[in-house]
């Protein structure tokens, strides 16, 4: 069984499926978590962030994977926890460069590809439904307004202890919104046939219901 949740930064797509992973005993796999591993390698070992070949290079030595820490699924590259060194603002600011890189996506479409096929999973990111998992059986398509996600993320980085102003992160969300949507391979865009949901005035359980209500209504599940 294959759940593809996609939508742009901030929209919550992470929170929620988590949730529904573990109402539905399958495995979350948080496909933004490893692009940003990636950048982080690509960091720790000064290498520029436009360099594809290198980057690539890097990756295959070092094979970035998650897992389960005591009941919570973590990320590593190599032997390395990122699972918090992947969330500070310059990784998030760099992301999107690296993230563009077709050959860097190509492996990691890949590895998500691999994941999907020997497990049932709640897979989010921006191409699930239209890439890596085109025949899933549910696609959903998460949205909020850039004002509401900013919102979202002011109140996230308070509880990591990082400050920062809700202007500051409402430019940076359209920049990244901007970025992801018109990289050449594999923009951010909505599936033909995955199902739009705005989550602008909905909370949490309110959009965790409606997802569950479609995975049921689509697979009887
Ligand atoms: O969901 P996130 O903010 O953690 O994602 C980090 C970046 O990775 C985001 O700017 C876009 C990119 N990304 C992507 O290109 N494709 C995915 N499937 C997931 C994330």
């Amino acid at each position: 069984m294959q759940i593809a949740i996609d939508g742009p930064a901030s929209a919550g797509k992470s929170t929620i499926a988590k949730i529904i992973a573990d109402k539905l005993n399958y495995i979350y796999t948080d496909t933004g978590a490893m692009y940003r591993a990636v950048t982080w390698l690509a960091w720790q070992k000064q290498v520029d962030f436009g360099n594809e070949n290198q980057i690539t290079d890097l990756i295959q030595k070092i094979p970035i994977n998650f897992r389960i820490l005591k009941g919570q699924q973590r990320i590593f590259v190599g032997d390395t926890d990122v699972s918090e060194a992947i969330r500070t603002p310059f990784i998030t600011n760099n992301v999107s460069q690296v993230s563009s890189l077709p050959l860097v996506r190509q492996l990691m479409v890949e590895q998500q590809r691999q994941i999907a096929q020997n497990n049932n999973v709640v897979m989010d990111g921006r191409d699930i439904g239209t890439t890596v998992l085109p025949q899933a059986d549910v696609k959903i398509f998460m949205v909020a307004s850039v004002h509401e996600r900013a919102k979202r993320r002011y109140q996230e980085n308070l509880t990591r202890g990082i400050t920062t102003s809700l202007t500051e992160l409402e430019t940076e969300i359209a920049a990244r919104d901007y970025k992801d949507s018109h990289r050449q391979t594999s923009p951010l865009k909505k599936a033909a046939d995955a199902i739009e949901i705005d989550t602008t005035s909905l909370n949490i359980d309110q959009v965790v219901q409606k997802i569950l209500k479609i995975i049921h209504f689509k697979t009887n599940k």
